[in-house]
C-alpha cells in the first residue's frame, strides 16, 4: 500500500522510517517532510491546512492510508476530511481530538468515567480562580484550556505565583483563546512516564513505556521544553503498574470515547504521574509523542502499515504487535535559545547518517548550500540502540560528541532515572 505521513518533524521522520521498512509499505509520502525524510519517503510541498489540496493529492495519487503527526491537524480536522474523501487514516477525529485539544474536556470526561488524574477546578474569571487558590494552597498546577504548544501549564510553588499565572493567562491574554479558561489542579509528586497505546475505536494494544525529559537543563532544571531526550523501555513502569494504567486509563478511556460516539483511532498517549497512589494521568495527547517515538518505534517488532490501517479499519488485534529485545535512547540536540527562541541557519557539522546501533531523526532542520542547517528549536534527535539502556546511552552520546553547530544544547543526563529502577 501507499502511505502518506503528514508533517515534518522528528517524529514524522521515524513514523516514515518505520513505514517505509514495512512488508505492507510499498511506497511513503511525506506532507510537507523534510529534506531529510527524503531519504524514505517522497516529500510533498503542500500546506496541510489547505485540506482540499491534501485530498485531491491522495485521490489522484491512489494514497490507501493516511497518518496524522502533529495535533493541530488533528484539532482542526484534518482526519475527518481525509475520511470524507474515502481514504483510511490512523489519527483521530476532530471531535475525538479535543481530548488534547481541551484540557476541561478531558478533566471531565476522566471525572465522568472515574479516571485517575488531579483534582480540579476550571475558571474564566479571575476573582472565582484566585478564591480557588487560596482555599486549595501551593504547590498547584495552572493550565490553559487549549492548545499552547506545551507552554500553557505553570506548575506554581506558591499562592502568589499561581495567581500571576491566573492573570496572565485569563486578563493578560498571554495564550489568545486557548487560555480563556484555565483548569486548576491539585500538584501530584511522583516520576513520569508516557505510555502510548495503538488504538481501533474499540481494542487497545499499548506500546513500550518511556521517559521524556521536558525541562531544558540537566536534573530537571529551567523552563520546559517539547522534550529534551527520552530512553525506552522506562523501568519506572512496571508490569504491575503497565497492568494498573492499561486497566485503569487507557481501557476506560478508549471504551468512553466511544460511548461518547467518538471512537478513538490512532495513537493515545496518556502522559502518566506515578504517585503513591498509582498512576494518575497528567495530560492525554491524542498522537505520538515527539521525542518519545524516537525510541519506541525503533524497538517495534512488527509491521508499522499492517498496525496502523489495522487501527483505520477497526481490526487491530494484540499479535501484530511485538517488541525487540534492548533500549534505546534519544538525545535531543536543540539551537541556541531554546526554548524560549530559537536560532536558525548555523551549520550542522559532522556525519549524520543512519548506522546499525544509530540513527539521526531530524526535528528542525533545513538544508542550504549543501549543508543541513538548524532551522527550529528542537533541531536533531541522536538515538542508540543497545542490549540495555547503558550501551544505548554509551552508543548515543558517542554520536552527539561528533555532531556539532554553534549554539547547541543538550541534556548530558538523559536515562539516569532509569539507573534507580534498575539497580
Ligand atoms: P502537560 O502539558 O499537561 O503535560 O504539563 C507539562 C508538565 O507540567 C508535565 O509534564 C508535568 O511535569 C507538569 N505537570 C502538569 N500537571 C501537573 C500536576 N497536576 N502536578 C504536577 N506536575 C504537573
Ligand atoms: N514529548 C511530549 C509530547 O510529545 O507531548
Amino acid at each position: 500500500m501507499k502511505v502518506c505521513v503528514i508533517g515534518g518533524g522528528g517524529r514524522e521522520h521515524t513514523l516514515a522510517w518505520k513505514l517505509a521498512q514495512s512488508d505492507s509499505v510499498e511506497k511513503v509520502y511525506a506532507i510537507p517532510g523534510s529534506k531529510a525524510m527524503e531519504d524514505v519517503a517522497e516529500c510533498i510541498a503542500i500546506d496541510w491546512q489547505d485540506f482540499g489540496a491534501v485530498t485531491e493529492f491522495l485521490t489522484k495519487d491512489n494514497i490507501d492510508l493516511v497518518a496524522i503527526g502533529p495535533e493541530a491537524p488533528l484539532v482542526a480536522g484534518l482526519a475527518d476530511a481525509v475520511r470524507e474523501a474515502g481514504i483510511a487514516v490512523f489519527g483521530p477525529s476532530k471531535a475525538t481530538a479535543q481530548l488534547e485539544g481541551s484540557k476541561v474536556f478531558a478533566k471531565d470526561l476522566m471525572k465522568k468515567y472515574n479516571i485517575p488524574t488531579a483534582a480540579y477546578g476550571v475558571f474564566d474569571d479571575v476573582a472565582k480562580a484566585e478564591a480557588f487558590i487560596d482555599e486549595t494552597g501551593a504547590p498547584i498546577v495552572i493550565k490553559a484550556d487549549g492548545l499552547a504548544a506545551g507552554k500553557g501549564v505553570v506548575v506554581a510553588m506558591t499562592v502568589e505565583e499561581a495567581k500571576a499565572a491566573v492573570v496572565d493567562m485569563l486578563s493578560a491574554n498571554r495564550f489568545g483563546d486557548a487560555g480563556h479558561t484555565v483548569v486548576i489542579e491539585e500538584f501530584m509528586s511522583g516520576e513520569e512516564a508516557s505510555l502510548l497505546a495503538f488504538v481501533d475505536g474499540t481494542t487497545v494494544v499499548p506500546m513500550i513505556a518511556s521517559q521524556d525529559h521536558k525541562r531544558i537543563f540537566d536534573g530537571d532544571k529551567g523552563p520546559n521544553t517539547g522534550g529534551m531526550g527520552t530512553y525506552a523501555p522506562a523501568p519506572v513502569m512496571t508490569d504491575a503498574l503497565l497492568k494498573e494504567a492499561y486497566d485503569k486509563v487507557l481501557v476506560p478511556m478508549v471504551a468512553a470515547m466511544k460511548k461518547e460516539g467518538m471512537p478513538y483511532v490512532g495513537c493515545l498517549y496518556a502522559g502518566l504521574m506515578i504517585t503513591p497512589q498509582g498512576p494518575k494521568v497528567v495530560e492525554f495527547n491524542a498522537r505520538f509523542g515527539d521525542p518519545e517515538t524516537q525510541v519506541v518505534l525503533p524497538l517495534l517488532d512488527g509491521d508499522l502499515g499492517e498496525i496502523m490501517m489495522a487501527c483505520a479499519k477497526g481490526t487491530l488485534t494484540e499479535d501484530m504487535v511485538a517488541w525487540k529485545k534492548g533500549s534505546a535512547a534519544c538525545v535531543i540536540l536543540a539551537s541556541a535559545g531554546y526554548p524560549e527562541t530559537s536560532h536558525k541557519d548555523d551549520v550542522i557539522d559532522g556525519d549524520l547518517s543512519f548506522t546499525d546501533n544509530t540513527l539521526i531523526f531530524h526535528s528542525g532542520t533545513a538544508y542550504k548550500d549543501g549543508h543541513f542547517v538548524t532551522a527550529g528549536g528542537r533541531v536533531l534527535g541522536i538515538v542508540g540502540l543497545g542490549a540495555d539502556l547503558q550501551v544505548a546511552l554509551d552508543v548515543a552520546y558517542e554520536r552527539v560528541a561528533k555532531v556539532g553547530f554553534e549554539g547547541r544544547q543538550y541534556r548530558k543526563d538523559i536515562g539516569q532515572k532509569a539507573f534507580a529502577h534498575l539497580r
